[in-house]
């Protein structure tokens, strides 16, 4: 099944915190607002232990995982200092206002789902 965009925020109720996470068709997304502005999204698992990202603080492009400590490029998934495997990385774009997430046509598979 092919891959689809979903509404996910409007662009102006996107937090100042910038990060939002949501659940949409089964999928953990975690998007992300850089220091330039630019919104990235990624599944919301960390690849160690399945930890939510979310609860994460996002510093320079990069998540901290609130677990054990794993960072992640939020751009390219990568996990700095390679770790752990990277991370699962969705397009995202701004149409309208809104930003919407691009995801897999088939629901998260057990190593794509996180712990909560
Ligand atoms: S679960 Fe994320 S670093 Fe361990």
């Amino acid at each position: 099944m092919s891959e689809s965009w979903h509404p996910l925020i409007a662009e102006a109720a996107f937090p100042a915190e910038g990060k939002f996470a949501a659940q949409i068709a089964g999928w953990h997304v975690l998007a992300v607002r850089d220091e330039s502005g630019t919104y990235r999204a990624v599944n919301d698992r960390c690849t160690h232990q399945a930890a939510l990202l979310s609860g994460g603080r996002v510093r320079r492009g990069a998540i901290m995982c609130p677990l054990h400590g794993a960072r992640f490029d939020v751009g390219s998934g990568k996990c700095l200092g390679r770790a752990y495997p990277d991370l699962r990385v969705f397009a995202l774009r701004v149409t309208g206002g809104q930003i919407e997430v691009c995801l897999p046509g088939t629901p998260p598979g057990p190593a794509e789902r996180p712990v909560n």
